[in-house]
């Protein structure tokens, strides 16, 4: 028998919204089966209807040669599949152990026996080197951590099927390699993984075929090996992909952004997380904080933005001391922010379109008056945003964000964030998650801003990014400014071992 699934004229509709129109999917047996499309073009959906979270309204699924019904995840666990979801769905106030145990818990005489469980788990742990903490809370632990938790939890069932959907979104470039390294010996054991990326280098390393999807369509399924990117791209977006981005060159001006000996002590320790970091972020620059995950960069930018107090230093916006002023005062004197956990910091979930869309504006006399929303008012902007920025729902305005597809989400943000046309933009990993049409058109959109005279300060974990966007690099490690970099005269061999800590910058001494 060739295939362990197929999933033939897969239809899944959502109210008027056909998210997947006559979809066939076939894994082979022992392959690594990439899914490609652009955001929102189905991936998730096709995943979850494989994974008994939605029932489609057309189309038969067989596994193993035997059509099944999947009414939910019970059934798809009892034919060994198992799925790490894009969003982690891990509980916060349990432990690691539990949560890899939860729901297989191993009962004797009524009594839980967690040591037999704590043995297995180690054994996987070792065995596909998935460093984790079993004791640490769920809550405490980094995303890099989660994402192995979700792993570990998924082998824990024994099960041959995986699902992984966009695992490496998340991860850092360590983190991806060796979560690369993981697939490749799960498929040598005989298991099948179904496999969602972005990152087409991934595709390519990794993955024997890949399917591509477009609005809610299968284009077409191929080999990778005998696929160049550029043919896969054009296949998901339907138009040539320009992975260089073009660049004039940089007209500096006085500085926006002031940061002066910013501190910004952890809380349950006596280290600081950021520490007396000073740098400044001028007209018509694009500054580029590189660093390994967890080096500071986020509490930085919290610091900046006002969503953490910092215990010293100052920081200057057009040289108006903002320190201690408020978020809605800094969005006021032009400060956007395209924050990094977009679910915590970007949206409210629950709400509507248009009303994400006007979060920090409302109250402007063009969306209010006398107290009262002007209702047309902000349905025509969050129209306008939409159609600008390409942003795709199912029910537009209208579409509760949390319908929507993380890669649309995330340009929503962006959509609002930079049409306030702000004096900086703090943006924090803005392209985590978008396709490659989208992360161009940001790219863009970043490049426009700073050509327009503007400032913007560029958080990312990406090294393709920050090379490519950036004007000037600086490396953050363990919460200190290590060095200031040229993208066009280092390498990123070189900019690695800044951010792994072995290497700095002259007159980056190290501070007590
Ligand atoms: N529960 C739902 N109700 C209504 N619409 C939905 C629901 N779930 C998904 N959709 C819509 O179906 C479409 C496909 O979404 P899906 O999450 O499958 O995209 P995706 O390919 O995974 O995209 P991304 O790369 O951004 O994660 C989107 O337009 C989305 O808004
Ligand atoms: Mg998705």
């Amino acid at each position: 028998m060739e295939y362990v699934i197929e999933m033939n004229h897969i239809t899944k509709i959502f109210g008027k919204f056909k998210a997947l129109d006559d979809v066939t999917f076939k894994v082979k047996k022992g392959e690594v089966h990439a899914l490609l499309g652009e955001n929102g073009a189905g991936k998730s959906t096709l995943m979850s209807v494989l994974f008994g979270l939605y029932q489609a309204e057309k189309g038969e699924i067989i596994i193993n040669g035997k059509a099944e019904q999947i009414s939910n995840p019970n059934d798809a666990n009892n034919l060994n599949i198992g799925m790490v979801h894009q969003h982690f769905k891990l509980v916060h106030n349990f432990t690691v152990l539990e949560s890899i145990i939860l729901g297989r818990e191993t009962v004797k005489a009524g009594i839980l026996r967690k040591d037999d469980a704590r043995k297995k788990v180690m054994d996987l742990s070792n065995k596909y080197k998935l460093k984790i903490d079993p004791d640490a809370y769920i809550s405490d632990i980094t995303v890099g951590m989660q994402q192995r938790v979700e792993i570990l939890k998924m082998l824990y069932c024994d099960n041959d099927i995986l699902i992984f959907d966009e695992p490496t979104a998340v991860l850092t470039p360590q983190e991806i390699e060796e979560l690369m390294k993981v697939m490749k010996e799960l498929v040598k054991e005989g298991k099948s993984i179904i496999f969602i990326s972005h990152k087409l280098n991934e595709i390519k390393e990794v993955a024997d075929r890949c399917t591509v999807l477009r609005k809610g369509r299968h284009i077409g399924t191929v080999d990778v090996s005998t696929t160049s990117k550029e043919q896969m791209s054009e296949m998901m977006v339907g138009r040539k992909v320009s992975f260089n981005i073009e660049k004039i060159d940089a007209k500096v001006g006085e500085a926006v952004l002031e940061v002066r000996n910013l501190t910004i002590k952890a809380r349950n320790s006596k280290k600081n997380m950021v520490n007396d970091v000073t740098f400044d972020v001028n007209r018509g620059e694009i500054v580029c904080i590189a660093g390994i995950d967890g080096n500071g960069q986020s509490e930085l930018v919290y610091g900046i933005t006002g969503l953490i107090p910092i215990n010293e230093g100052k920081v200057f916006l057009n040289g108006r001391d903002v320190t201690r002023e408020s978020i809605r005062r800094k969005c006021i004197y032009g400060m956007a922010h395209i924050p990094e956990d977009r679910h915590k910091h970007g949206l409210i979930l629950d709400f509507d379109l248009q009303q994400n869309a006007v979060m920090q504006t409302y109250y402007e006399p063009r969306f209010q008056k006398f107290g009262l929303i002007k209702f047309n008012s902000v349905r025509e902007y969050a129209r306008k945003l939409i159609k600008q920025y390409d942003i795709r729902s199912p029910k537009d305005e209208d579409s509760v964000v949390r319908n929507m597809s993380g890669g649309n989400q995330q340009k929503l943000i962006i959509a609002r964030e930079l049409d306030r046309d702000p004096e900086i933009v703090l943006a924090v990993q803005p392209t985590r998650g978008l396709d490659v049409g989208a992360t161009e058109y940001i790219h863009k959109q970043l490049m426009a801003q700073r050509n327009e005279g503007k400032a913007v300060l560029l958080i990312s974990l990406e090294l393709d990014e920050v090379m490519n966007v950036s004007d000037r690099i600086l490396v953050i490690y363990e919460g200190e400014i290590v060095g200031e970099l040229n993208p066009k005269e280092i390498t990123v061999s070189e900019l690695g071992l800044y951010m792994a800590g072995s290497k700095r910058g002259e007159g980056y001494g190290k501070k007590a």
